[in-house]
């Protein structure tokens, strides 16, 4: 089989560059190693695209990257717009920040028809395409628009939210019957595809029996494949980091201080707010421990063009001068507020140098920050994860102390507790964690969708196409 993987944003296999986390960073070492090609998004628009029109075919491990103008103008209409502004916030459950456009959903339309024409290029009987993430829901009936009867895998890096929500969406019909022209459909947890099946039966009146729909596709599979990180890859790293510039400066700024991390995209589903307010609540509460301990947050801009986001970016930067007046002294400052990127190699080199790993997000389809930090810890003495319930990630690091993202004195108390947790204690939390990490890995999740991909295709006939 040759496997064509696709997203909209992609990563190069740089170790130096600022990564943005999440899908790209996460499956790169695993498509460079398995010979896929991966096709994504060049990041740049142009006014007369076409089909053929790849800005950048380059090797990537065995494989190859192959990155796409996209037409200049719907691009908008489809990241910012669409994806962005009525998507997203929808399967984070903030129906209160949907905002659609008919002309938005035509472009978001435009560019996943625009994407199935360009796969078609790689598109011979031995091809399987895997689909990833929000960007791309009808691309999958797009190609079969155009013929295309190869195995279609889809894989949703968010949660997927309770039915009412998604159908916030004015268009939520038009999408989920079109996502029905995938073979499978993966989803990162249980309650995510639970919430699929439940719209299925109740919005489009279908049957779902294990795990199988029937529609006029065909049958597609719904199941649960919970992404995993490369765990002893990053370990590496993160040892290693220890002697990079940017990670040593840290270590010594540090006087003896004790130091919490956070890292993430300036995102209203991070729970950055209320993160933020925890700690300005836990010195309030525990004024012993100002000096004694200090927040690292990592807040790289993303999607500043959305209104929500800039907003956010103010919001962020008003609550931390705030929290640093109030708390700071000439020579401490509470929260280190940093607004930019890091490699995958400095976080990793962070993150062990941290004795609390702050994951608080209000809604997360996985998390995978909260896994690396598991993984970036020293075995001797290792720090602990204060996670949030809501992050996908809970459902298999619940040895973390696990917190509710809403209850500010909760959090503040729980991270109180994180930093005077006995080493013993410490210790048997975070073998347990990593046990977890290692029984699902980037690799093993990788490898499991590709079989099961076959296995669902192998179901469907010529009678694929409508
Ligand atoms: O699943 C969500 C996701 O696609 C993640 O991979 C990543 O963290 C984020 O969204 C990327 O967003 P953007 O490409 O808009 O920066």
């Amino acid at each position: 089989m040759d496997l064509v993987v696709v997203s909209n944003r992609v990563a190069r296999a740089k170790a130096n560059e600022p990564m943005t986390g999440g899908l790209a960073a996460a499956l790169l070492p695993v498509v460079e190693r398995s010979g896929a090609i991966w096709v994504g998004s060049s990041g740049r628009v142009r006014d007369n695209v076409s089909k053929d029109s790849f800005a950048e075919i380059e090797s990537l491990g065995a494989g190859a990257l192959a990155l796409l103008d996209l037409p200049a103008a719907h691009y908008g209409g489809y990241y910012e717009g669409f994806a962005n502004s009525a998507l997203w916030p929808a399967l984070h459950s903030r129906t209160d920040l949907i905002s659609v456009s008919q002309d938005n959903y035509q472009c978001y339309r435009e560019v996943n028809a625009f994407m199935a024409r360009a796969l078609m290029r790689f598109n011979k009987p031995s091809a399987a395409f895997w689909i990833q993430d929000y960007h791309f829901l009808t691309l999958g009936a797009e190609m079969r628009e155009l013929g295309v009867r190869n195995p279609l895998g889809f894989f949703l890096h968010t949660p997927w939210p309770a039915r009412r929500v998604i159908a916030g969406v004015p268009h939520h019909r038009d999408l989920v019957e079109s996502m029905l022209a995938y073979d499978l459909i993966g989803f990162q947890t249980e309650d995510d595809c639970e919430n699929f099946a439940t719209y299925l039966r109740a919005e489009l009146g279908l049957e779902v029996e294990g795990g199988s729909v029937s529609s006029r596709f065909g049958t597609s599979r719904i199941a649960v494949f919970p992404i995993g990180i490369d765990v002893d890859g990053f370990a590496a790293q993160a040892q290693r980091a220890a002697s990079h510039p940017d990670v040593s400066r840290l270590r010594k700024s540090l006087h003896g201080e004790r130091l919490a991390i956070g890292v993430d995209r300036v995102d209203y589903s991070k729970g950055l707010v209320n993160r933020i307010g925890a700690f300005d609540r836990l010195f309030e509460i525990q004024p012993s421990l100002k000096r004694s301990v200090s927040l690292l947050q990592i807040a790289t801009p993303s999607r500043g063009g959305i209104e929500a986001y800039s907003n956010l970016q103010d919001e962020l930067s008003r609550q931390v001068t705030e929290v640093n007046g109030r708390h700071g002294e000439v020579d401490w400052t509470p929260i280190r507020y940093l607004s930019k990127g890091f490699s995958q190699t400095v976080l990793a080199g962070f993150y062990r140098a941290a004795q609390v790993g702050v994951v608080t997000p209000l809604h997360d389809g996985m998390n995978l920050v909260a896994k690396e930090y598991v993984a970036a810890q020293n075995p001797i003495d290792p720090g602990v994860l204060v996670l949030s319930k809501f992050a996908g990630a809970a459902n298999e690091l619940d040895t973390a102390l696990l917190v509710n993202p809403h209850d500010i004195d909760g959090m503040a108390r729980t991270i109180a507790t994180a930093l005077s947790m006995p080493s013993t204690e410490r210790r048997m939390r975070w073998e347990a964690m990593m046990a977890k990490l290692r029984a699902g890995t980037i690799h093993s999740w990788f490898a499991g969708f590709i079989e099961a991909l076959e296995t669902a295709h192998t179901g469907m006939g010529p009678s694929l196409l409508p």
